[in-house]
């Protein structure tokens, strides 16, 4: 039987953190076997907010050698760049003329970060769930694992797919495959090491607020001792007035891949002095093997430009032929 799709992507701003693994990586590389998957590193998504030109290039590489840190296998996923399959910005100019506006309005995401940006706020900001719904549609992917914060991104994916289909479609057969979130339970929605009430993020400036998945021993310590907690003893999950200790008990369990249940029973009677580097030593020693393996295959020249040469060519016949669909639905001329 064929294997199912599955497409997902991460931005290439500056280094991952914690909440980009376990909320999506780590799943990735958990079901890779089961689905035919496509990652790629969502650099056009990356100019949406101000960046920088000269850490754009090494960014990409950074984000493409940390997916095959993490446990991405070539067996069974084709990683790539999206700005080298040029699909991905044409289907998204189709899908641009067939979404209402309101719709990309109505994004959480797109109103908190325009908050951020006050006046600069990008034609491309506000677009971004587009480009986005090309991205997971040029692949007619079935499954999209994503954390929690992309939840409403996939719906809005939906919605567009549905709408061209609708419009351009007839009912024997749909132009674009409806696609499903999968989301995990664990690690959806990790939260920030300075405010257990908000989400981990790259785009926070202060670098205390999270672990990236490339921070040396010396630093983890030294964010998990900063960390915000509080004055009680005895450490429990769930407690709103405690959202820190929550995070915090959740982070060891994803560290340590303990059940919550275990956790509980642990750490219940502990205070910080004892749970703080018990955590720590738990978090340096599960991020080694991706740290040691991500320098390898940095020092490994060549290698990562031939997995991108490759993962394009198969990403772009794909891709193509999606598009080349959308096209003739929509009553374009054929190319002469
Ligand atoms: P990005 O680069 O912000 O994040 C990459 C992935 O990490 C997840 N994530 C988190 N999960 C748990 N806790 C957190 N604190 C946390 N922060 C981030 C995100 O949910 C995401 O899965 N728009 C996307 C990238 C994208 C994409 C796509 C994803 C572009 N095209 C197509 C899937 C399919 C984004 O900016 O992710």
């Amino acid at each position: 039987m064929k294997r199912q799709r599955v497409l997902s992507g991460v931005q290439p701003t500056g280094n991952l953190h914690i909440g980009n693994y376990f909320g999506a990586i780590r799943n990735w590389v958990e079901n890779q076997s089961n689905y035919d998957n496509f990652f790629c590193v969502v650099d056009l998504h990356a100019i949406t907010v101000p960046h920088n030109p000269q850490t754009l290039a090494e960014d990409t590489y950074t984000i493409a050698a940390l997916y095959l840190a993490c446990g991405i296998d070539l067996e069974y996923a084709t990683i790539f760049v999206q700005s080298h399959v040029s699909a991905h910005s044409e289907l998204a100019w189709l899908l641009n003329c067939i979404t209402p506006l309101n719709w990309l309005e109505r994004m959480i995401q797109f109103k908190e970060k325009a908050v951020k940006q006050g006046e600069n706020v990008s034609v491309g900001l506000l677009d971004y769930p587009v480009l986005m719904a090309a991205d997971i549609l040029l692949y007619e992917a079935d499954k999209v694992p994503v954390g929690e914060d992309q939840k409403q991104h996939l719906e809005l994916t939906r919605d567009i797919a549905a709408r061209l289909n609708d419009k351009f479609g007839n009912k024997d057969e749909q132009i674009l495959k409806i696609p499903a979130p999968l989301i995990s339970k664990e690690g959806a929605r990790v939260m920030s090491l300075t405010d257990g009430t908000s989400k981990m993020s790259k785009s926070d400036p202060a670098d205390l607020s999270r672990i990236n998945l490339l921070d040396s021993p010396e630093l983890i310590q030294k964010k998990i001792k900063r960390c915000k907690t509080d004055p009680v003893k005895g450490l429990t999950f769930d407690d709103p007035e405690r959202p820190e200790c929550n995070n915090l008990l959740t982070l060891y369990g994803l560290f340590s891949g303990k059940s919550k249940a275990e956790v509980a029973a642990e750490c219940e009677e502990m205070g910080w002095g004892q749970f703080k580097p018990l955590l720590t030593d738990t978090a340096i020693a599960a991020l080694k093997p991706i740290q040691e393996k991500y320098q390898q295959i940095r020092e490994e020249k060549g290698y990562l430009d031939s997995v991108l040469h490759s993962g394009k060519e198969k990403a772009q016949t794909v891709a193509n032929q999606t598009l080349l669909r959308v096209k003739n639905a929509l009553g374009y001329l054929p190319p002469l």
